[in-house]
């Protein structure tokens, strides 16, 4: 398989308990590479530009305002087959359903604040990093 680059979000539940370490370990022990990384607090326009693929859900309006409501850690991981592994890193979006061991099962505190954000696929992956992420800025 091939090395791959991913978004990942360490959202604002998680940085408010201050859980960044124990995400970022779960990302290292799996194998994955954090090749860059920085806290932002989110404006309103950024947090509605980058889920504009969710506007017309009825959650969209409540999943800005948590994304906007504390800091963030948005992230690049580097590895084999990143995108995917991520996704397993993570487990499923609602921590209830989530395998035992995963980021959400471990940390998630409801399907809204579960987190952490994962890109859904290569192409998504290429574009999410690049909304936060200049060329420059990432150090494999
Ligand atoms: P994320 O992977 O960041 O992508 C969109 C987010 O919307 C998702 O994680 C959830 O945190 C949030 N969300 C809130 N309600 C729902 C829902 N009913 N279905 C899917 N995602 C939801």
């Amino acid at each position: 398989m091939a090395t791959e680059r991913t978004l990942s979000i360490i959202k604002p539940d998680a940085t408010r308990r201050n859980l960044t370490g124990k995400v970022n370990a779960c990302f290292e022990e799996a194998g994955l590479r954090i090749v860059a990384q920085k806290r932002l607090h989110l404006t309103q326009a950024q947090a509605e530009a980058f889920y504009g693929v969710h506007r017309e859900r009825g959650f969209f309006k409540d999943l800005v305002a948590f994304m906007i409501s504390g800091p963030v850690v948005v992230q690049v991981l580097e590895g084999e087959g990143a995108v995917a592994k991520n996704r397993e890193i993570m487990g499923a979006t609602d921590p209830a359903k989530a395998a035992p061991g995963t980021i959400r099962k471990l940390f998630a505190e409801s399907i809204e604040a579960n987190s952490v954000h994962g890109s859904d696929s290569a192409e998504n992956a290429a574009a999410e990093i690049a909304f936060f992420f200049a060329g420059i800025e990432i150090v494999g």
